[in-house]
């Protein structure tokens, strides 16, 4: 009894002390923010479900809470989100872009303190933070311009006097399921595409950013009731894997969108397919960075820092394998570690530093299980391997050299800043080695030979759905499809024709002539 009443003093105390009722987080109140927040959007705000605190990573402090969705609010959401529908399908895709285009402006209006709510919420250092509300920004722009050009071909017809055209109509409902590590970015990519082709969406954030899916909401939100038009265009539904399997399950939710790990992505999939649904998946990545004996060591360095310590790791284009020809390896080995020292930890919001904490606690023990493990099987610890002595979730980037090409933790995906230097002698073992992992997202290949760019570029080089030459596995542009394939899961999304995935096609065939001829010259009478 004692104990209890103990721990309940403590909890209050901690509720007292959100952060977001210090004077230095004041700036949160300019996103809308509240001790307590509606974790519900359809147009009306709601949340009447299970109250969740989000937690600094920094230094595990409270910031503010969120009441997430109950199971009667999904359904109403659902509904809502489908009535609205039918007045957005209705809209011609250039005025659906315009309104894409004023969300973009929008999120411009917030980008520095939206930028730094993700540093708050995530972790990640604050440069990142805006750079992944830019990335929304920069999808919106690309989306405007796809809104009048998105379109299907007008195809020659066997037949006289008929027409062989593509229509390209919207699949509907769009549930986008998104991780933590990129809380605006993942949402954006999906929300701008979907919404000039016509879709609505519905999001679900994931559990420990809903701050800043509340915040990006009421960006958005905003900008739909100026525009007179129903909220429920863009709903939010915060909540947990309650929430995501009911959105795998549901006939109404024509397209899933799901951004995580490749055992939860596979469940997703599994839902989704069991009712012939439409999936897009971004799952786990296994990224190597290739370094050939011929390469400019002077991009190879800060590209593998960049690549490995950037987001603490916690990028799914994060470089985990650093590949290095035999003749170069200990040279590079000795400049990587010796740049790793030189990175700026400290806290994330801090403009001088380069390396924040890890999301949460339970990605500290991972990082301490992956290094035991990868210890036990044949690893040295060049450079890290700690955790650091300070409030928050923090451990020290860490090399780990001398492992085999194919030991079970350099095969495993630990979303953490470890980066295993693998030694090779010809071309054909690194590109071998690139492509046994199970996932397939980003590789890099360092070189000056014109013939290996393009025999990696082709159908014996890399298998990953984005193949880099001289810089970094991290860090893609919009305007490319992002995504990846095998256990990475084969979605697209963002760029060039990855707006296909939001539409479903149909092929139409009109008869303008008298006659009725049939295809294949088959005579039927
Ligand atoms: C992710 O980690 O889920 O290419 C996405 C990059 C970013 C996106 C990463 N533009 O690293």
């Amino acid at each position: 009894v004692l104990y209890t009443t103990g721990l309940g003093y403590q909890q209050s105390a901690a509720m007292s002390t959100l952060l977001i009722n210090q004077s230095k987080y004041a700036w949160l109140k300019e996103l809308g923010l509240s001790e307590d927040n509606d974790g519900v959007y359809n147009g009306n705000w709601g949340g009447k479900g299970e109250v969740i605190t989000s937690y600094c990573p920094a230094n595990n402090e409270p910031i503010a809470r969120v009441r997430q969705a109950t199971m009667a609010e999904y359904e109403e959401t659902v509904q809502k989100s489908r009535d609205a529908w039918k007045v957005w399908a209705d809209i011609p895709a250039p005025k659906r872009g315009e309104i894409v285009r004023q969300i973009g402006d929008a999120l411009r209006k917030k980008i520095k303190v939206l930028g730094s709510l993700v540093s708050l919420e995530m972790g990640k250092i604050y440069v990142e933070g805006v750079g992944e509300v830019q990335e929304y920004v920069d999808v919106c722009d690309y989306a405007v311009g796809l809104s009048r050009m998105i379109g299907g071909p007008v195809l020659p017809s066997e037949r006289p006097g008929h027409a062989l055209i593509e229509m390209w109509n919207p699949v509907g409902l769009v549930g986008i399921i998104t991780a933590f590590n990129f809380p605006v970015a993942v949402y954006g990519w999906n929300n701008a595409i979907a919404l000039i082709c016509g879709n609505v969406c519905l999001w679900k954030g994931a559990p420990t950013t809903p701050l800043t899916s509340v915040a990006v909401t009421k960006i958005v939100a905003e900008v739909l009731e100026q525009n007179n038009l129903p909220g429920a265009i863009c709903s939010m539904t915060c909540g947990g894997a309650d929430i995501g399997t009911a959105m795998s399950k549901d006939e109404r939710v024509d397209l899933v969108s799901f951004t995580g790990s490749t055992h939860v992505g596979k469940m997703v999939a599994m839902l989704v397919q069991e009712r012939f649904g439409r999936n897009l998946l971004e799952l786990g990545g296994n990224n190597a960075i290739i370094v050939f004996e011929d390469a400019d060591l002077n991009l190879v360095v800060p590209s593998a820092v960049f690549a490995s310590v950037g987001t603490a790791g916690q990028r799914c284009t994060t470089t985990r394998r650093l590949m290095l020809h035999g003749s170069i390896h200990d040279v590079v080995v000795e400049r990587v570690a010796k740049a790793y020292k030189q990175v700026r930890i400290g806290d994330p919001w801090d403009r001088n530093t380069m390396y924040g904490p890890l999301h949460t606690k339970q990605a500290v023990d991972q990082y301490l299980a992956a290094i035991e493990q990868a210890k036990q099987q044949g690893g040295t610890v060049v450079c890290g391997g700690k955790v650091m002595d300070r409030p928050g979730n923090y451990v020290e980037p860490t090399i780990i050299t001398g492992l085999a090409h194919d030991a079970p933790i350099v095969h495993t995906e630990t979303f953490v800043p470890i980066l295993y230097v693998l030694k090779f002698q010809t071309e054909e073992e690194a590109f071998a080695w690139n492509n046994e992992v199970k996932q397939g997202l980003s590789s890099s290949i360092f070189t000056k030979d014109m013939g290996r760019v393009f025999r990696w570029l082709g159908p014996k080089g890399s298998d990953c759905g984005i193949v880099n030459v001289n810089i970094p596995t991290s860090g893609a542009e919009i305007g490319g499809a992002f995504g990846g394939e095998k256990h990475t899961g084969g979605g697209r999304e963002s760029g060039s024709d990855s707006w296909k995935q939001y539409m479903r096609r149909s092929t139409c065939t009109i008869n303008y002539s008298k006659d009725l001829p049939l295809a294949q010259g088959i005579k039927f009478e």
